[in-house]
C-alpha cells in the first residue's frame, strides 16, 4: 500500500462489538482473564498494552518500514529508552546541533552514566575520528535543531556497521513522509510524535520504530513496559487522528515553506536562511538525496542582534510565539532564550515552523514584523 493509504488505515479497526467505523478510545487500565486465566483479547494491563497504543504502534511502524514500533508518552521519553539500553560505560556521538531537551538529558540525566561526545555530524572524519572502544550508538537528527544542518544517513549507517555501531536518527523534522531512516541503513527512529505526526499541538507523546526485532529491541520494549513512559489511549488516539491526515499536510507544509523561504532571502532585514530546499544550502546534495521534500521548518538570522529578533517575534499577528513546531499553525520563536545560557544557536536566529495556512497571509504577517 501507498503511504497515504498506509496513514489512513493501518492504525484504525472496525470496533467488532459495536461496528464503530472509527477504533474507540479504550480506557480501561485492565483487561478481564477467561476461565483458564488467559487473556481473550491479547491485553492484560495498559501500561503494558492498549489497543490504541497497539493500533499508534502498527501504523508508525507500516510508515517506516520497521519490524516494530513502541509508543512514549513524549519524545525526550522515547529517546532515554535508548540510551538506557545502552547500558552504563557507554559512549555516544551526537550532533552538535541537537535538540537542546535531549542534549541536556545526556547531560544531565545520563551523567556519569553514558559518556557523549556532541560532534559535527556533516563531517564524517570528525565522526571517525570520535570512535572509541566504548562507543556504541551514534545518534543522528537530519535536518538539525535548529541549524537545519544535513548529515548523510547512509554514509553514517555504513560506517557504524563497519565498526559494530548502532545509529538512531531521530526524524521528527521530516516524517516518513519525507525521510526513511531505516531504508537508509538506520537501527532505530524515533519521532517527537507531540509535531508534525499529531499534528495539531495538542498531545505530548513519542515514539521509537526498529530495523529488526532483535535482542537491543526487546530490551527497549521491556524498559518501555518496566519504566512505564507511556501514552494514554487518549494520546495515542490524537496521534493515530493526525496521523491520517499526514502525508497532504506535510505537503502543504513543504509547500508554503519554501515560498516563506524565497520571500525571507530576499529580504533586506534577513542576513541568512537555513533551509535545505536552497541550492546553496552545503547539505542541499544530500538533502536532495534522502529526503522527498524539505518539510516546513526554516531558521533565519535577522541583521542585528538578539534585540532586533525579539522585535520580529514580538510583532507577528497570525504566526503564535510559542516553542515547537509541525502544527497546522505556524509557530515562531527566539530560539537562543528557549534554548537556554549555555546554548551555541546565534542571538539573532529564528526559527519557524511552517503551518498550513495561506502562505501569502504567512509572507505579509513576516513582512510587517521584519519592519524594525
Ligand atoms: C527534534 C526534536 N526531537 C525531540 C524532541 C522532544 O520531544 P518532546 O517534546 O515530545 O519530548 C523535540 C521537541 O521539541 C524535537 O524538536
Amino acid at each position: 500500500m501507498k503511504l497515504e493509504t498506509i496513514a489512513i488505515h493501518a492504525g484504525n479497526k472496525i470496533d467488532s462489538d459495536t461496528g464503530a467505523a472509527i477504533q474507540p478510545i479504550t480506557l480501561s487500565s485492565t483487561f478481564e482473564r477467561g476461565q483458564d486465566g488467559d487473556y481473550p483479547g491479547g491485553f492484560i494491563y495498559s501500561r503494558i498494552n492498549n489497543p490504541n497504543r497497539e493500533s499508534l504502534e502498527n501504523v508508525l511502524a507500516e510508515l517506516e518500514n520497521a519490524e516494530d514500533a513502541a509508543a512514549f508518552s513524549s519524545g525526550n521519553a522515547a529517546g532515554a529508552a535508548i540510551f538506557q539500553a545502552l547500558g552504563k560505560g557507554s559512549h555516544i556521538i551526537a550532533p552538535d546541533d541537537m535538540y537542546h531537551g535531549l542534549r541536556n538529558q545526556l547531560l544531565q540525566v545520563f551523567e556519569g552514566i553514558i559518556e557523549v561526545s556532541f560532534v559535527d555530524l556533516t563531517d564524517m572524519e570528525a565522526i571517525k575520528n570520535e570512535i572509541k572502544p566504548n562507543t556504541r550508538l551514534i545518534w543522528v537528527e537530519t535536518p538539525s535543531n535548529p541549524l537545519l544542518k544535513i548529515s548523510d544517513l547512509k554514509a553514517i549507517s555504513l560506517l557504524a556497521k563497519s565498526k559494530g555501531l548502532l545509529v538512531a536518527c531521530d526524524n521528527t523534522f521530516c516524517t516518513p513522509i519525507f525521510q526513511k531512516p531505516l531504508d537508509l541503513g538506520c537501527d532505530f527512529v524515533m519521532h517527537s510524535t507531540t509535531k508534525y505526526l499529531g499534528g495539531h499541538s495538542d498531545v505530548i507523546g513519542g515514539i521509537l520504530a526498529c530495523k529488526s526485532n532483535n535482542e537491543f529491541w526487546k530490551k527497549i520494549k521491556s524498559i518501555q513496559v518496566l519504566s512505564g513512559a507511556v501514552p494514554s489511549p487518549f494520546d495515542c488516539y490524537l496521534t493515530v487522528r493526525g496521523i491520517k491526515t499526514l502525508p497532504y499536510r506535510m505537503r502543504g507544509h513543504a509547500n508554503n515553506a519554501t515560498q516563506v523561504a524565497a520571500f525571507l532571502d530576499l529580504h533586506e532585514q534577513v542576513e541568512k536562511v537555513f533551509y535545505p530546499g536552497f541550492k546553496d544550502h552545503p547539505g542541499h546534495e544530500i538533502a536532495k538525496s534522502q529526503m522527498s521534500d524539505y518539510s516546513g521548518m526554516i531558521s533565519f538570522l535577522v541583521k542585528g542582534g538578539a534585540d532586533e529578533a525579539r522585535k520580529v517575534v514580538n510583532s507577528v499577528k497570525i504566526f503564535i510565539q510559542a516553542t515547537s513546531l509541525g502544527g497546522v499553525e505556524s509557530f515562531i520563536e527566539h530560539r537562543a532564550s528557549v534554548e537556554g545560557p549555555n546554548t551555541k544557536t546565534p542571538p539573532n536566529l529564528i526559527r519557524i515552523s511552517i503551518g498550513l495556512e495561506n502562505p501569502e497571509d504567512l509572507i505579509q504577517d513576516l513582512d510587517q514584523a521584519l519592519k524594525f
